[in-house]
């Protein structure tokens, strides 16, 4: 074997679907390397007198066929492909020597140099797989492998002439504020961006790391004239798109939670503009949760309500049932609500609420200047004014801001 180990592994991809593939041993190598096979597809027989659970678990759900006992000569027929890696150096030994005279090909878990094929470490990221073989460093494969994968998603490994960009406009939901707290899949299209439009609440920070050909417009600041702000910023999201730009419109958390991202995504599809939309983590729940706040705890609260607060409950144009929401024990996420605090607890307390519920204002959550002011439903309009709480603020009404 000592001249073959000179040679490097000749990678391939193998097309498993349908055919057969024998593991032999059904512990921690088998949990681990299976998913990839049931992923392939492959015909997958596991030979081995016991299993880890999650193993099991596949083949109670029918993924894989399980031979509950050991390794016996001519297990191997037909099998395209072996995985050695029991517990029992003789089953090992003869399982890899059987798929030796039958020219399978066979990767083992305890000895990689009596092995006749090797496990890449393998990754994937947009329909691609990254495969990396180091021969006898499993760590450094699979650092590697991370390094590509990671570089691939958010979009710092560029692949130019392979990378289709996205056309039209994606709508990014760019999370509370963190920049660490977009997704993947959302940093990967800021990075393939010609153009951005950007709100004010979000992660503004990605947007200093853009090239310097990546046009960044303040959704704030578009001159709208005389048509209604989020009509300007439609027009200047068409206006891009249709010159064939890769426009990024990045919305502060979800684009859906008050984000009147439907009204983008509707007047995009009324001038036939593709449109993505990427969800973001709103801040309804994060930011609560960066100081310290869960919107459901065991015991504590079983639903949590999300409102908008940027009317006062005896406005005309309110739409929420205060009353209705003054009677749920759970938690009362508001947002936009800063303003109008005082009428809110009036109301909530005049529907029957406890003046002495416990109140948190999380200002500028998730960001270097986040806050957060402690009070109750009798005392938090006063709290807003000592404190100088100012927007952007989720405040949060509930038992769950008491927990410790
Ligand atoms: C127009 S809404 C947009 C909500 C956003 N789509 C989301 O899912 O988080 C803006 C409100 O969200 C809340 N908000 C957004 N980011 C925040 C942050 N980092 N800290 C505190 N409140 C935030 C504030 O209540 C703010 O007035």
């Amino acid at each position: 074997m000592a001249e073959h180990a000179e040679h490097p592994a000749y990678p391939v991809g193998l097309r498993l679907s349908g055919r057969r593939v024998v593991v032999v041993g059904g512990g921690q190598v088998a949990q681990r390397r299976l998913p990839a096979l049931i992923a392939a597809g492959a015909d997958i027989v596991l030979v081995s007198p016991s299993a880890k659970a999650s193993v099991e678990a596949m083949a109670e759900s029918g993924e894989i066929r399980w031979e509950r006992r050991r390794y016996e000569e001519g297990d191997l027929a037909g099998a395209w492909y072996v995985l050695v890696a029991s517990s029992d150096p003789v089953a090992n030994a003869t399982a890899s020597a059987e798929a030796e005279r039958h020219r399978v090909w066979c990767v083992r878990s305890d000895d990689a140099e009596a092995a006749t094929a090797w496990t890449p470490a393998t990754g994937r990221s947009e329909g691609l797989t990254v495969a990396v073989l180091t021969g006898r460093d499993p760590r450094r494969s699979a650092a590697v492998r991370d390094a590509i994968v990671e570089g691939l998603r958010d979009g710092t490994l560029a692949a130019p002439h392979h990378r289709t960009r996205t056309p039209g406009v994606a709508l990014v939901g760019g999370g509370p504020g963190d920049p660490d707290l977009i997704t993947v899949r959302g940093r990967r299209l800021l990075s393939e961006a010609d153009v951005v439009i950007a709100d004010r609440l979000g992660p503004r920070d990605l947007l200093d790391e853009l090239p310097p050909h990546v046009e960044v417009i303040d959704a704030a600041k578009i001159p709208y004239g005389r048509a209604m702000a989020q009509e300007a910023i439609n027009d200047a999201l068409i206006e891009h798109a249709k010159a064939g730009k890769a426009v990024v419109r990045l919305k502060g958390g979800d684009p859906f939670v008050f984000g009147r991202g439907m009204e983008e995504v509707h007047a995009l599809a009324a001038v036939g503009i593709p449109c993505v939309v990427v969800p973001g983590i709103s801040s309804s729940i994060s930011v609560p949760g960066a100081a310290g706040i869960p919107v459901t705890h065991r015991g504590v609260a079983h639903e949590f309500t999300v409102v908008s607060g940027h009317v006062a409950p005896d406005d005309a144009r309110s739409l929420v049932d205060w009353a209705a929401l003054a009677r749920l024990r759970g938690t009362l996420v508001l947002l936009m609500a800063v303003d109008k605090i005082g009428a809110i607890a009036g109301a909530l307390v005049a529907h029957g609420k406890s003046p002495d519920t416990p109140v948190a204002l999380v200002q500028e959550g998730t960001t270097a200047t986040q806050r957060r002011v402690d009070a109750t439903l009798a005392t938090v309009a006063e709290a807003v004014k000592t404190h100088d709480v100012r927007p952007p603020a989720v405040i949060v009404i509930g038992e769950v801001v008491a927990l410790d």
